[in-house]
């Protein structure tokens, strides 16, 4: 190609010289018989003028619309006084042609290329190709790359080596459904995607690679929002002979280092917390330490109250009565409070009971609140003392079951410090620690936190005996709120693996036909390992500040998993489908 420079390149320094650009057209303006374009390629904008006097050029110039890909042949000047755009490298020259060829021409654009907000997100993900044109795209993918780089850099000095595992391969318990793809040669059979490489990483600790790590892509089929796709990419890493600090302080120390590189960001401390403490303090295993509201158990001040609200859950153990100060809450108005009820009532809260302080010094006159009434002097005054209230506080409430209390009030405490404008800091890592092995889930049987293969601290009698007390050497990385990552120390005992599946019910022969060649690896001299996976995608999410990690995918899915800009998932082919020994019950799949 002919071009000598990028349009980014275009600076004074060229004054005087003859060069070729190519690019988009960004922008077409027609000033009274000039014509200039605002000239796009990959690294930013110049500005290129057709004047009449090149006759042929210039009526070529008049043929030419928005994103058309052209290429101009001029002498770079400085811009006339008046003109200059200071927010432009290249604000202060342009291109004065003397020749234009056309490239390519471009249909009308579907949507405006500058202006975002205003195009929905169908039509971006159905011209895809169109949308990432845009900047913020570009530098999201951009960053995206930059990142990927960073963290390859970090682990391959560190003398991790990256290995590829399989994507046609069995079901990997990570808890949500597979995409499966039937085998043409094992009619009947289906291979599953992977949720995670899991399994494979783990039998690679027990082939003797002691660092791990892959870019690995991960497919789950399961509801979706914005931080959630069903593929998806995680950096995956496992080591062999390390213990959980070990796995801590390297990802600390990688994530740390690609946001000052990429970013120019110092995270700063990755403080840790318990689980327990986590759910105790802010209702939710991701905090967002950004934000200064904590949740405050009081269910001991209501066991002999009136107020039936509060001393049914004080008095349940399955219950908690947590309280919520938020500093100068006054600011609330009443149809925000009201708005919050409905907003908690969606997570199946019965009501947001609220005491607004107007003056701590006059007691039960200096308060407002819908409750008090309801409530004696003696615990009033215990209530008052343990929140430490002060002028212009306003104390929420949640009652009630345990998980309710908590999903209501995390996410009121998320939309508070939104609307209040609360956050302390831009930045607000930190590390989860001490989770529980198993949860029951709604038929009451025993789910692992995280998955079959996480190392409880407690030994195998233990763990048979209290399984739902017993914790496990399992971390998960959380930044401002999101769960950037999560890991564990493995279980390498083949005892211990034992005892956890069949706490879950998964007998020998099922455990064989699942994941059989882990446990026979375990089997045969398998070291002590642990590793975790990041969700890459989140990620580059959080860094580049959007609203969902489709904007930061360059060929995401829609909320219902679909492609918009291929049409996938489409319809096979009858021929296909025979091939594969499919055939369609209960849907009209007229062939
Ligand atoms: P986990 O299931 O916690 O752990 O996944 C690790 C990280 O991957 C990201 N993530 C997702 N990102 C986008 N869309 C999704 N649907 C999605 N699901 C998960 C999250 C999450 O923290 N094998 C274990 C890791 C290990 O133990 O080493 C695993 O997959 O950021
Ligand atoms: P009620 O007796 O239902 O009219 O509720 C009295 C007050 O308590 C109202 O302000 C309700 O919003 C509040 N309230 C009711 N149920 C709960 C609950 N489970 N948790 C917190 N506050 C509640």
């Amino acid at each position: 190609m002919k071009r000598t420079h990028k349009c980014s390149e275009v600076t004074s320094e060229l004054i005087g010289e003859e060069i070729y650009v190519s690019g988009w057209i960004h922008r077409r303006r027609d000033h009274g018989g000039v014509i200039f374009f605002d000239l796009r390629d990959e690294g930013g904008l110049v500005q290129v003028v057709y004047n009449p006097d090149s006759r042929d050029t210039f009526s070529l110039a008049e043929s030419c619309r928005n994103e058309y890909v052209i290429l101009s042949k001029g002498i770079v000047r400085e811009r006339p006084e008046g003109t200059v755009n200071e927010s432009l490298v290249t604000g202060r020259v342009e291109i004065i042609a003397s020749e234009l060829e056309i490239l390519n021409a471009s249909l009308p654009m579907p949507f405006q290329l500058d202006e975002h907000t205003s195009v929905g997100e169908e039509t971006r993900l159905k011209y895809r190709f169109l949308d990432l044109r845009r900047s913020d795209m570009q530098e999201n993918l951009r960053l995206r790359s930059r990142v990927s780089g960073s963290l390859r850099n970090f682990l391959n000095a560190q003398e991790f080596i990256e290995i590829e595992t399989p994507l046609l391969t069995k079901a990997t318990p990570e808890g949500a459904r597979d995409y499966l793809v039937p085998s043409r040669t094992f009619p009947g059979s289906f291979f599953a995607l992977p949720q995670s490489p899991q399994l494979f990483k783990q039998t690679l600790m027990a082939s003797g690679f002691e660092k791990y790590y892959q870019f690995a892509k991960c497919f789950r089929d399961e509801d979706l929002r914005a931080d959630r796709q069903p593929e998806f990419t995680q950096l995956d890493i496992e080591m062999s002979f390390v213990n959980s600090e070990e796995v801590i302080s390297l990802v600390t120390e990688m994530v740390k280092k690609v946001f000052a590189e990429t970013l120019s960001v110092d995270l700063g401390d990755f403080p840790r917390i318990s689980y327990a403490e986590a759910i105790e303090k802010y209702g939710i295993d991701k905090p967002d330490l950004r934000n200064p509201i904590e949740l405050l158990e009081v269910k001991d001040l209501f066991k002999s109250c009136d107020f039936k609200v509060f001393s049914e859950p004080a008095n349940d153990p399955e219950s908690r009565i947590a309280a919520m100060k938020v500093q100068n809450g006054k600011t609330l108005t009443r149809k925000q409070i009201d708005d919050y009820t409905d907003f908690v009532g969606n997570y199946g809260a019965k009501g947001l009971a609220y005491i607004r302080v107007e003056d701590p010094e006059k007691g039960r006159e200096g308060l407002n609140s819908p409750i008090i009434k309801f409530i004696d002097d003696e615990i009033l005054e215990n209530l008052l003392s343990t929140l430490k209230i002060e002028e212009g506080d306003i104390v929420f409430f949640g009652a009630g079951k345990r998980n309710i209390v908590n999903d209501s009030l995390a996410a009121l405490r998320d939309l508070v410090a939104k609307d209040l404008d609360l956050l302390t800091c831009e930045w607000a890592p930190c590390w989860v620690v001490d989770f529980p092995m198993f949860e029951n889930n709604k038929s009451g049987e025993l789910t692992p936190l995280h998955h079959p293969f996480t190392a409880p601290i407690c030994g195998i009698e233990e763990l048979k005996d209290s399984p739902l007390e017993a914790l496990t050497d399992a971390y998960d990385l959380v930044l401002n709120g999101t769960e950037l990552g999560g890991g564990s120390v493995r279980i390498h005992d083949k005892g211990m693996q034992q005892a956890v599946l069949s706490l879950l019910k998964i007998d020998k022969e099922e455990a064989d036909e699942k994941f059989g060649f882990l446990i026979s690896a375990l089997e045969h001299g398998c070291p002590p390992h642990a590793g975790l996976a990041i969700g890459f995608d989140r990620m580059i999410m959080l860094m580049t500040g959007s609203e969902s990690i489709r904007d930061v995918i360059a060929f995401p899915k829609t909320q219902t998993a679909s492609c918009l800009l291929t049409d996938a998932p489409g319809e096979a082919a009858k021929d296909q489908l025979e091939e594969l020994h499919i055939r369609f019950h209960g849907i009209d799949k007229e062939a």
